[in-house]
């Protein structure tokens, strides 16, 4: 039996099996021993390599504390894996059950192949790195690429061979709380730093045991879910979903990427997860990915509540025809794919194709030669919590800070001249953030014990609660005022708890919570010195007290060295370096908001607003803090931009320069950003696209020349044909230091030159 939605895509049953089956055929070189492997193995073993699972036999390290292995799950695990029901496990770590585990499979399973072992390693596993958005900040793909590095490095020493990362969704609605785990709104500093992730975990040699397998996610579109309402349904174009949304999966790929995740959500009315255009056409023939697909966690099983399948093996064959390779967490492909295949509902080639390509995979990760690799008890016992680890984290996160505002130069701080007043919920709480589920608390560093280190006298720091995130404390407001008066500076750390961000955590008003608001006004009414450290995962829409701060940091959730970073930087051990990467709205009702939009037929011009102009009538259009902006310790005046041609030939090179100088008196880093925009083409192109930057190191009063090469390669977009074009015409550039402001220039994309 042929499924009604393929026919329904206009194809005769014929061709959907051909389809199938060209799919499933030739995607891999056959491997003799693998060969002979799914040559001998069942139909039931095969839908075995199919199948991930949690690891229930072991829980989450809570508080720093082991669990025991629980017992009657490790036994049901154990039955499966002798059966060779089960392809990997994820979510469990430690070594010395993990080579229980492994044993079992290839001691004790007819085929002896062995498990792969998966987690969601996203910022750290007990190290804890910034959010991917807080580090991406930092605009440094490579510090990015180290930071997943000594991810890897911890992951694989307690079992892993797997990461679920990194996320490479764009998202360009604030309100989505899986904003915090991917790179930000813009594709292009999006896709950089997925490439740089993909290395960082699987460093140069995937059979290497410190290797960690990437898994770039979530394929695709999750980032554009309605509303920014978490599992919410996308409506897409082809053109937005190759332009913006494709750009950093194809970069993870180029990277060495040989994982990807199809997400939950669908996509003009079909699930990204049973969507053969999508998974099949797209990723494997057009985008050329030679890879596993792997199912998010039950998105199989949930074709049924999207109403796309009638029941779970529906689902099952639905999602595997569509091209995912691995279901997780549901168990479906075990259970139905065995009878779907003598059923004639799935062609036994299309499961070969996939069971090669997962074996294929683990004979890369080496796991074929040694079993137990990543699984060595003493390893894991040498590798956790190195210092050179914390080292990298605290650099991390003093790179990630981004600071919005400064008057009167309020910062840096004296660590002696002043007593200081921490005052709000983000000053005690540890900041290692959504997605750390192996991170340990009691090993990282509040930002109340980074001041108390720093301060020279620990007696001039007063630290109070004064609110819960989200609920106010009962006398919390007075307390924070009776030190507030007492205190020449008040430092208010206020903002998201790791809880109110991540998977599942949308929000409709982006904002700091009510009682911390009114927290701040109390405080703001004192009158003294005030900086806002903001805690958040996502861009929020600052007003009142929280706004008129005399300084603001965006300290996002930094990680296990959170505290020591902010103090680095409100002491001026370090000049901030940080850049958004995503805009800071002035009202939530603004979302989606993203620099990089299309220009309307009626712009709202500067000046008086008017009417039958693009804008709200209650809230201007520009946002409060834009895409790129981060001011440092100094002042950086940019000057004589220039262009070494006007006119761009075809296949010719232009080169724009810049002079940058750091007019003040301490030494900074500038994050020069080369901004391009077509005047007219085929397919409007938005206000302004991010092409290029450069991170330069400046002394006081040290100028340098910042040059950028531009090629037609750079200003391309998805044609109407949905292949990639450039079209002849006139560009607008900008060397700037944010998506709002810079030097402006003009040039001339000429045609490609006519044959004779
Ligand atoms: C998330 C994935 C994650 C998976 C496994 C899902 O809920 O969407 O990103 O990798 O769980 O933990």
């Amino acid at each position: 039996m042929i499924d009604r939605r393929l026919l329904l895509s206009g194809l005769s049953a014929a061709a959907v099996l051909a389809l199938a089956r060209r799919a499933g055929a030739a995607p891999v070189a056959a491997d003799p021993a693998i060969e002979a492997l799914i040559g001998a193995m069942s139909l039931e073993e095969k839908a075995g390599q199919l199948t991930l699972m949690p690891d229930l036999s072991r829980p989450r390290v809570d508080a720093g504390v082991p669990q025991p292995v629980v017992r009657a799950e490790f036994d049901r695990i154990a039955r499966e894996i002798r059966a060779g029901g089960l392809t990997g496990l994820f979510n469990g770590v430690g070594t010395e059950a993990g080579r229980r585990l492994q044993r079992l499979a290839v001691e004790e399973s007819r085929h002896r192949i062995p498990l792969l072992f998966a987690g969601d390693i996203i910022h750290g596993l007990r190290t804890v790195f910034p959010l991917p958005l807080a580090e991406a900040a930092s605009f440094e793909p490579e510090l990015a690429q180290r930071t997943a590095r000594a991810a890897a490095e911890e992951a694989t020493a307690v079992g892993l061979h797997w990461t679920f990362a990194p996320m490479v969704d764009v998202a360009r609605d604030q309100r989505w709380g899986r904003v915090v785990e991917g790179a930000g709104e813009d594709p292009w500093l999006c896709a950089l730093f997925a490439a740089a992730r993909v290395r960082g975990f699987q460093g140069p040699s995937l059979a290497a045991p410190d290797s960690l397998l990437a898994c770039p996610k979530h394929f695709v579109g999750y980032g554009a879910v309605t509303g920014g309402m978490e599992y919410a349904s996308v409506d897409l174009s082809d053109q937005a979903l190759r332009d913006i949304h494709l750009p950093p999966f194809r970069a993870a790929i180029d990277a060495g990427a040989l994982t990807i995740m199809s997400a939950f959500n669908d996509i003009n009315g079909v699930p990204s997860t049973a969507n053969r255009r999508l998974l099949t056409d797209l990723l494997r023939a057009e985008m050329g990915y030679r890879g596993v697909v792997t199912s998010d966690y039950t998105a199989d099983a949930e074709l049924v509540a999207h109403g796309y399948a009638a029941d779970e093996r529906e689902a099952a064959k639905l999602a595997f025809l569509a091209g995912v390779d691995i279901s997780m967490a549901s168990g479906l492909f075990r259970e139905h794919l065995p009878s779907l295949v003598t059923d004639g509902e799935v062609p036994l080639a299309a499961l070969d194709a996939s069971v090669r390509r997962v074996l294929q995979l683990k004979k890369a990760m080496g796991l074929f030669d040694d079993p137990y690799r990543s699984l060595d008890p003493e390893r894991e016992r040498r590798s956790i919590h190195l210092p050179a680890t914390h080292a990298l984290a605290r650099e991390a996160a003093r790179r990630s800070i981004v600071m919005l505002k400064n008057e009167g130069a309020l910062l840096p701080l004296s660590k002696s001249a002043q007593r200081i007043a921490l005052i709000g919920p983000a000053g005690r709480a540890h900041a290692l953030g959504p997605h750390s589920l192996y991170g340990e608390p009691q090993k990282g560093v509040t930002l109340e014990q980074g001041l108390r280190v720093s301060v020279a006298d620990p007696g001039t720091l007063m630290v109070v609660r004064g609110s819960d995130f989200e609920a106010p404390l009962e006398g919390g407001i007075e307390a924070a005022l009776a030190s507030a008066r007492l205190a020449d500076v008040v430092v208010l750390a206020l903002g998201e708890s790791g809880e109110m961000t991540g998977e599942s955590q949308s929000r409709t008003e982006v904002v700091i919570p009510a009682p911390q608001m009114a927290l701040a006004e109390a405080v703001s009414a004192l009158g003294k010195p005030t900086v806002l450290a903001l805690n958040t995962g996502r861009a929020l829409a600052l007003h009142g007290a929280a706004l008129k701060a005399d300084a603001i940091l965006v300290t996002w959730l930094l990680g296990s060295e959170a505290g020591h970073a902010i103090a680095d930087v409100l002491f001026g051990e370090v000049s901030p370096s940080g850049r958004l990467p995503v805009s800071f709205p002035i009202e939530s009702g603004q979302e989606p908001y993203f620099y990089d939009h299309r220009p309307t037929g009626r712009p709202q011009e500067p000046g008086a607003p008017r009417e039958y102009k693009g804008r709200y009538r209650d809230t201007p259009n520009e946002a409060r803090f834009p895409f790129g902006h981060g001011l440092t310790y100094s002042t950086v005046a940019y000057g004589r931009l220039t262009l070494s041609t006007t006119t761009l030939a075809w296949n010719g090179t232009l080169t724009a320069h810049a002079r940058i100088t750091n007019t003040g008196a301490r030494a900074v880093e500038e994050v020069a950003q080369l901004y391009i925009h077509q005047r007219a083409a085929t397919v409007t192109r938005p206000v302004r696209e991010l092409k290029g930057f450069r991170k330069i190191a400046l002394a006081p009063g040290e100028t340098k020349d910042v040059a950028f090469e531009i090629t037609r390669k750079d200003l391309g977009f998805i044609g109407l044909d949905l292949t990639p074009v450039a079209e002849p015409g006139t560009f607008d550039l900008w060397i700037a230091p944010n998506a709002a402001e810079g030097l402006s220039a003009t040039f001339e994309l000429l045609d490609a030159p006519k044959r004779a």
